[in-house]
């Protein structure tokens, strides 16, 4: 419940994808089908992925139950490239089912893996992680998620190492793949290095200049804790508005936050409904409603929940039954927006680089909407509707407005 109000209220305040793991492995489809609701019932063409082992990851996504992937993880030593499971040659073939189906996927790499794993070979952590990028260049695939992402206390420990970890995000950008920089992990207690480990990809801006923004906060976050929480929003809505830097979000009413929150709660009601999955009661749709986090919510019976998890898997449940469940339920919105972006895997338009579905429900992507910077005074920079979206904050008052919300 928590999942699908959390993705609503985030697919509405401007995330373009969605990501979720777990605590508990066992409730992935679950927690996938609950992403992928909420998903579209806060913006439809929100895409969402769910970080796993591979095998289940890529079996939700088959599925349809799941439109992206990420955590394809690639690694930068001779050892690496020879032996185990993660050699470059595995995740090309697994690149290749993912693509075989027009699924959007990035691998994920960065630096301070191959230390953290106790064997960089002698090597620069900045050297093995350009291997990195190159292999994801090498394997076909549009794009990666870099900056050491969840070694991020390795470069933030030594000298000059985030300084490596904005040259890595520089690197992918060269190579034109899809650039999602990190900046997620939480790597320090201190508010001002986190903003400042933010800089080198917020300001001239990377595809996603912060993979990783929770919607969730702390203590429900599966990944060990983001560098940027749901306190986070209101500061970083007045960044963007401070240096007229695009990061992606926008402020909301609270009342539409709300509404789009029960919304996706009941509606994930109807879809266990109808696939006979254990209820979800009137209760937990309004404390769902006003959570801040699971903490809010009653408890389930985790047994019983279990059960319906692999039942979805035993089933062969995938996105056209979510589709069918969400229409029969009352949900035709929501039905259209999740076919939608199941229409798309056929079209393949999500494989070019860079690209993600626009609130039009269209592909926008490196081909038809290229990075043009050629020095100061050109690229993308904030303007007409969007500018005046970024201006509003929740904490400009409004003299006309009784309720001193700007509307
Ligand atoms: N290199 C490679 N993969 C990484 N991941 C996180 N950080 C890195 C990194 N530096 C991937 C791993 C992990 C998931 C959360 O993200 O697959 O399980």
């Amino acid at each position: 419940m928590q999942v699908a109000a959390d993705a609503a209220e985030a697919a509405l305040r401007g995330f373009a994808e969605l990501e979720t793991t777990l605590g508990v492995v066992r409730y992935a489809p679950l927690v996938a089908i609950a992403l992928q609701v909420g998903a579209q019932t806060g913006r439809g063409g929100v895409i969402t992925q769910c970080a796993l082992e591979e095998a289940t990851e890529l079996e939700l996504g088959m599925r349809g139950i799941t439109a992206y992937a990420e955590t394809i993880s690639v690694y930068g030593t001779e050892a690496v490239f020879v032996d185990g499971d993660d050699t470059p040659w595995s995740k090309a073939f697994l690149a290749s089912a993912y693509a075989s189906r027009g699924i959007k996927m990035r691998f994920t790499s960065g630096t301070g893996s191959e230390v953290q794993m106790g064997d960089a070979e002698g090597k620069s952590m900045l050297y093995l992680e350009i291997r990195c990028i190159q292999i994801a260049k090498g394997a076909g695939v549009q794009g990666l998620q870099n900056g050491s992402i969840s070694c991020i206390g390795v470069p933030g420990a030594v000298p000059s190492g985030i300084r490596a970890v904005a040259a890595e995000n520089l690197v992918a950008s060269m190579l034109d793949l899809e650039c999602a920089s990190g900046n997620d992990q939480s790597f320090s207690h201190s508010p001002m290095r986190r903003t400042a480990r933010t800089m080198p990809q917020l300001l001239p801006g990377t595809d996603f200049v912060v993979s990783g923004f929770s919607g969730v906060p702390n203590e429900d976050n599966m990944f060990a804790g983001s560098n940027w929480d749901p306190e986070d929003y209101d500061d970083w809505n007045t960044i963007q508005r401070d240096l007229k830097v695009d990061g992606g979000l926008r402020h909301v009413p609270e009342k539409e936050i709300l509404a789009v929150r029960n919304k996706a709660i009941r509606a994930l009601q109807a879809v266990y409904r109808h696939l006979d999955l254990p209820p979800i009661t009137d209760d937990e749709v309004e404390a769902g409603t006003y959570a801040h986090g699971s903490n809010d919510l009653p408890l389930r019976d985790v047994l019983a929940d279990l059960k319906g998890a692999k039942a979805v898997m035993d089933r062969g449940i995938g996105g056209l039954d979510l589709v069918a469940a969400l229409e029969k339920g009352g949900f035709r919105d929501i039905a259209e927006n999740l076919l939608a972006v199941l229409r798309q895997r056929v079209a393949g338009d999500l494989l070019q680089t860079s690209a993600i579905l626009d609130r039009d429900m269209q592909v926008q992507s490196a081909i038809n909407d290229a990075n043009d910077y050629a020095g100061p005074g050109t690229g993308y920079r904030p303007s007409g509707e969007r500018w005046e979206e970024m201006k509003k904050l929740r904490h400009v008052l409004s003299a006309s407005n009784p309720e001193n919300e700007v509307e």
